[in-house]
């Protein structure tokens, strides 16, 4: 069992790094648990390691950065979340490791990154991030977390709900407390927080909630990605706590307007008695 709750609370964006290669046994293990990462969707992802140098890469927002991981996959539906599930747990993965990362959706040139990736027909390459040692940010990453308000979230009242989207959801047990916490803190693009949770019959309804449309045919729903995060952490954290976590997509109807969509939701339970 990885222990990537712990990555998950000391994450944050990384943009700047220490001019010093990844340490290549390192790199090695980061690919074999890229190839072994499974997603609740069933959609496979590809990871595409590239090395800066070698292949004429960067990016204007980072700084020394000596790796890069592309995540690929199939223009389907729920590629996106897939994307955004499996390419979290890598990036936990790294952060568990010491590495740097962040999530790179805009501040690149898209197509450089394409063709160094190999990008086929059919596929698109939504997402990259650049790993290495952190450094101390460069002040444009410093201005730049202030303009995205990178240190703060949206709070709890207005993410979680029970029933419904008007009652705040109060919750008793550590271990879901926990998993919300996750959730709050998990990046988004432009740390918009596109997603609300309503947890009804018990199961943990999750939904996009956005005020326009951000899809774009290079990357898609870039808020489903965000979804995708999400749903990553609050079920690495209900598993290393023990719990059972299944996601099935079920719409249970709740609301549906113009700025929420259904995505899935996450069934949970206690596996052991006396946890
Ligand atoms: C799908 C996605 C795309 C992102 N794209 C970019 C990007 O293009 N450039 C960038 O500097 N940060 C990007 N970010 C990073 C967010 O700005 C960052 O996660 C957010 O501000 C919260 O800060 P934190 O990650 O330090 O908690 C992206 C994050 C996500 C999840």
């Amino acid at each position: 069992m990885d222990h990537l709750s712990k990555a998950l609370r000391q994450r944050r964006s990384v943009r700047t790094f220490l001019k010093k290669p990844v340490d290549p046994s390192l790199l090695e293990s980061l690919q074999a648990y890229a190839s072994k990462i499974q997603n609740p969707f069933g959609i496979e992802v590809r990871f595409v390691f590239l090395d800066a140098k070698e292949h004429h890469l960067s990016a204007p927002v980072l700084s020394n950065e000596p790796f890069y991981i592309a995540a690929v996959v199939n223009k389907v539906p729920y590629g996106e979340e897939a994307v955004g599930y499996a390419f979290e747990k890598l990036m936990l993965k790294a952060v568990s490791e010491g590495l740097g990362t962040v999530w790179i959706g805009g501040t690149m040139k898209r197509e450089m990154f394409e063709k160094a990736a190999g990008i086929k027909e059919g596929e698109r390459m939504p997402c990259i991030t650049p790993i290495g040692y952190p450094a101390k940010p460069a002040f444009r990453e410093s201005m730049m977390r202030k303009g995205v308000g990178a240190d703060k979230r949206i709070s709890s009242d207005e993410l979680f709900f029970e029933g419904s989207f008007t009652v705040p959801l109060t919750e008793q047990d550590p271990v879901i407390n926990e998993a919300l916490e996750a959730v709050r803190w998990a990046p988004s693009a432009v740390n918009k927080q596109p997603w609300r949770i309503v947890r009804k019959d018990g199961r943990f309804h999750f939904y996009k909630y956005s005020e326009k449309n951000y899809f774009s045919e290079a990357v898609g729903d870039m808020q489903r990605i965000d979804a995708g995060i999400a749903l990553c952490h609050f079920i690495t954290v209900l598993e290393e706590n023990g719990r059972k976590a299944d996601i099935i997509i079920e719409d249970p109807k709740i609301r549906e307007d113009d700025h929420l969509t259904y995505i899935a939701s996450v069934i949970t339970e206690r596996e052991t008695e006396n946890e």
